[in-house]
């Protein structure tokens, strides 16, 4: 009683869950819950973004009035839904029941891929979720602390991270896109333009906002308001899980980072896998902020 809880990886099904924050019973479980068709789903794999459409998603149901979301955190309005106590928090949630998952597609509710429900899913360039997942990795306590990038490199490479492999977990999810009510997007559209996705995300979930309830939702979506928005933040998750003094979930939240750690060595090697395992899917990732300017 009173001691850190242990974290660590343990396998299921041949993806890693976190001790202590996730079960293997639980996950289990989550194929068979029962999904209503206004169920929204929001996947993504670590550091993509899900903090981002929390914050949207929750915005867009109160219809751009941020003091309608100061009360409660995002990841309550949104919660996760492999965490330890999702199923009786799911069951009992008003509809619409919204909430965000890092799990591959074959841990999904049977109901998803019978077109009940609808998935929203997230993609961000992998060379930036490295980057990105490495500081993560500095500031979450229930991830390992890497000794320095070039470790993290190889891990985050191989997929041995909670997560597992980027190329795997999108290509599960794109592959099944339709079977299920599906919208695809990305991180780096989102940095481009903002508002056309949100537009986007709001006509796929059929809400009607105004012009101005619009402009409110991209106005407290924005890195700087949410950066200092404590119900965004997440400065409020406690230090037992985040040590707030070495990072925040706000981090940069810019396309590109990535040229500041990758050696041309890496950044070769990591070209090579990519080719490799992304040849047959058509997808395409924008990895630099000049590439955002259309000429
Ligand atoms: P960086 O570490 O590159 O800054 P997740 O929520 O999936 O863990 O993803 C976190 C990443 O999304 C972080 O990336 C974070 O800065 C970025 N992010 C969150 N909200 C954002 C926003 N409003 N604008 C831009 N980036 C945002």
């Amino acid at each position: 009683i009173g001691e850190a809880p242990e974290y660590k990886l343990v396998p299921l099904r041949g993806f890693s869950l976190i001790s202590g924050i996730h079960s293997p019973e639980v996950v289990d479980q989550i194929q068979n819950f029962e999904i209503q068709d206004s169920d929204v789903f929001v996947i993504t794999y670590p550091k993509s973004g899900t903090i981002w459409l929390q914050q949207i998603l929750s915005l867009i149901e109160v219809k751009g009035d941020v003091t309608a979301t100061i009360n409660q955190l995002n990841s309550e309005r949104v919660p996760w839904i492999e965490l330890l106590d999702s199923r009786k928090q799911f069951v009992s949630a008003p509809s619409p029941r919204i909430c965000v998952s890092h799990l591959p597609y074959k841990f999904m509710p049977v109901g998803l891929k019978q077109k009940k429900g609808k998935v929203i899913y997230v993609a961000r360039n992998p060379k930036d979720v490295l980057v990105s997942y490495y500081h993560f990795h500095k500031y979450a306590n229930m991830l390992e602390t890497p000794k320095d990038f070039d470790t993290f490199f190889e891990k985050g490479k191989e997929g041995n991270v909670f997560g597992n492999c980027w190329f795997e977990h999108v290509k599960s999810w794109f592959s099944h896109k339709d079977e299920m009510n599906f919208l695809y997007i990305t991180y780096e559209d989102m940095i481009k333009d903002l508002r056309s996705v949100v537009e986007r995300i709001t006509s796929f979930l059929a809400r009607n906002l105004t012009s101005q309830q619009l402009n409110d939702v991209i106005e407290h979506s924005t890195f700087k308001n949410m950066k200092n928005n404590p119900q965004a933040n997440y400065q409020q998750i406690p230090v037992i899980l985040l040590n707030h003094q070495l990072g925040s979930f706000l981090r940069k939240g810019t396309v590109g980072d990535w040229k500041n750690y990758f050696t041309v060595a890496q950044n070769e090697r990591f070209d090579r896998v990519y080719q490799q395992k992304m040849k047959d899917v058509p997808l395409s990732f924008i990895w630099d902020m000049n590439d955002l300017i259309t000429p």
